[in-house]
């Protein structure tokens, strides 16, 4: 299939490197800046266009992924309203594309992606369209390049997408505290790597409420005192593990 890839950040290019590596051929990248299109449009043996350029009309899918708020406004000159374009936000309604294409859906990569990644992980897409055979040929498409693969209205979506923010963005959040911490604290964050894997690990083989482990489910309220006590000197920490804590004992 020829694939036109819409936007060169992060998503365009590991969803470019998948299309690649699945025997697809992406033809084309269009990008606001002429620079980021090259550069990826170079990687991938593709053409490239700004949102000046004019679109590949040999393609049989555009991509578009560009970051939310810009799907709001967005316009590439030269109609592509008889071509099929999906979008690959969470939380963005596939509608929003009613206007600009007559066949439109969602590629939803739910997985976190940054083009520094030095391999393409698991990619479960969850894809939607604008009527049965365009979801039929999404959903074709997405299963050439990924094992997981759900149909999900815009409602479904929007709560998997919130959930990920939960489990991924958040979980980071937490990485990044505690690694400012150890530094400022003088202990090695290093040390909590292989804690932080098997906790992640967990989930595949239980829920997760019912392997919850430490201080705050044992009730074991000397040592809750003594980590908020160290905690006085980070005051914001400390009001987070106070926050989480009582999570825990009053889920
Ligand atoms: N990264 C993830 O983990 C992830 C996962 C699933 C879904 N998504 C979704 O995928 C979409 C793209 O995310 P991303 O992570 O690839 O973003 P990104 O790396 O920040 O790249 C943003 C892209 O949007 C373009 N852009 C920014 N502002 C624009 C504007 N005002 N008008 C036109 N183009 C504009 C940029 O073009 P230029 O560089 O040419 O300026 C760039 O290609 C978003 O809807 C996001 O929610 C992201």
């Amino acid at each position: 299939m020829k694939i036109a890839l819409i936007g060169s950040g992060n998503v365009a290019t590991v969803l470019g490197r998948l299309i690649a590596k699945n025997g697809h051929q992406v033809c084309q990248v269009i990008s606001r800046e002429a620079g980021n299109a090259k550069l990826l449009a170079d990687e991938l043996g593709a053409g490239f266009a700004d949102f000046d350029g004019v679109p590949d009309r040999t393609a049989d899918l555009f991509i578009i992924a560009i970051s939310d708020a810009a799907l709001e406004n967005f316009f590439v000159k030269g109609a592509l309203h008889d071509k099929i374009v999906v979008h690959t936000a969470g939380s963005v309604s596939k509608d929003i594309l009613r206007n600009f294409a007559h066949s439109y859906g969602v590629l939803y990569p739910l997985q976190t992606l940054r083009k520094e990644m030095p391999e393409i992980p698991p990619i479960p897409l969850l894809i939607d369209g604008s009527d049965d055979g365009v979801t039929d040929f999404i959903e074709a498409f997405a299963r050439s390049i990924s094992q997981n693969v759900q149909r999900v209205n815009d409602e479904q979506r929007l709560k998997l997408h919130a959930a990920a923010v939960i489990v991924s963005n958040f979980t980071n959040h937490l990485y990044a505290i505690a690694e400012d911490f150890c530094i400022k604290e003088n202990v090695h964050f290093d040390m909590l790597k292989p804690l932080i894997m098997e906790t992640a690990a967990r989930v595949n083989h239980a829920s997760p409420a019912k392997v919850q482990t430490g201080p705050a489910i044992r009730k074991d309220i000397l040592t809750l005192d003594k980590h908020l006590r160290l905690f006085t000197a980070h005051p914001k920490l400390r009001t987070m593990y106070l926050r989480l804590t009582d999570s825990i004992m009053n889920p």
